[in-house]
């Protein structure tokens, strides 16, 4: 089968941490070819898309004593040419977030691949309806308490009645602008005007779970079933648990409690196009639901000796066969 990955720049990738690669070097040994573009390389032309297409060929990194080790050189390309992507029998959407303005307008160009002929993972429809903090509020006894607001009052008022609480910019990711709130910080006002930038764009204020210490864990779902996990601890110089902030990854297990969870969200995820998704889970509560360009792959490959790349590759291939 013929795959094509939207990615940011490949050279800017990390092979040994970016999911991207993990699904793309799957897909590779499983006898697919594996083909890149970028957002700025759709078309749409006489009502289809197209896309400059540049054929890729990875050298397989390998597990050495708990760790990986990439090759000097571990891909290389071939010329572009500009195709349907109808050409191909999967379009994995996996531009990193946040989801800007030309984020969006790509989702709308992915809306001309004929999806009789091309499964495109995730959904472009299923990318614009989820936006990674908000979807979560429709699971309401998933979720800690928690609000959306641009308004300093009614966020101070919440502050106030939580004693301590977490503010998260709509569209961030990696823990970027993620502040931690209590009453009594001198600072409170004067956060509240910089994030919201003086009341024009909402952020989401939730009730601080101290349970955060001990991990923010992430769960893979595919298909509304939960495929693996792994728990990101914070470094005890900082409150957030994200890899890019310095968590340290640690093996997990999946709760009852997080399969519960899972089950809840699975057929809406299903019903949005939302395939291939990682979920954040703090104490039990449902923070997070990552959409874009879910990552943990790699870390969980590792730490639990499995391969999520390929049940990926494998659960596509027989998703494509089906549905034909
Ligand atoms: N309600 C919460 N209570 C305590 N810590 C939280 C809470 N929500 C998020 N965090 C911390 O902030 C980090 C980032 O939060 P998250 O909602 O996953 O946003 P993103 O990962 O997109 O930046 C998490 O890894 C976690 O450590
Ligand atoms: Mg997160």
């Amino acid at each position: 089968m013929k795959f094509a990955f939207i990615i940011d720049p490949i050279g800017k990738l990390n092979p040994s941490h970016d999911t991207s690669v993990a699904l793309m070097e799957a897909a590779q040994v499983l006898g697919h070819e594996i083909w890149v573009t970028q957002v700025h390389q759709l078309n749409v032309i006489e009502g289809q898309t197209w896309a400059l297409l540049t054929p890729v060929r990875l050298t397989p990194i390998v597990r050495d004593q708990g760790r990986w080790v990439v090759g000097e050189i571990w891909f290389s390309i071939e010329q572009p040419t500009l195709q349907p992507l109808e050409n191909m029998d999967a379009v994995f959407m996996r531009t990193d977030p946040p989801v800007t303005i030309p984020y969006l307008y790509a989702t709308y160009l992915l809306d001309y691949i004929n999806s009789e002929k091309t499964l495109v993972i995730n959904s472009p429809h299923g990318l614009r309806t989820a936006n990674e903090k908000m979807y979560a509020l429709q699971f309401k006894d998933c979720i800690p308490t928690t609000i959306v607001s641009r308004d300093k009052r009614v966020i101070r008022e919440f502050v106030e009645q939580e004693s301590a609480a977490v503010l998260k910019p709509l569209g961030g990711k990696a823990g970027e602008g993620i502040l931690f709130l209590e009453p009594s910080d001198r600072n409170l006002n004067s956060l509240i005007e910089i994030s919201t930038q003086q009341g024009l764009y909402p952020v989401m204020i939730q009730r601080f779970l101290p349970e955060a210490k001990d991990g923010d864990k992430r769960i893979i779902l595919l298909d509304g079933e939960a495929i693996g996990a792994v728990n990101r601890i914070p470094t005890g110089q900082e409150f957030r648990g994200n890899m890019a902030v310095g968590g340290r990854v640690a093996k997990t297990e999946i709760t009852d409690r997080e399969y519960e969870i899972c089950q809840k969200l699975a057929p809406k995820l299903i019903a949005d196009g939302l395939y291939f998704v990682g979920i954040d889970v703090i104490g039990g509560y449902l923070t997070e639901v990552n959409v874009t360009s879910p990552t943990g792959i790699r870390e969980i490959d590792l730490l639990d000796n499995v391969s999520l790349g390929e049940k990926v590759i494998a659960w596509v291939e027989n998703k494509i066969k089906t549905r034909l």
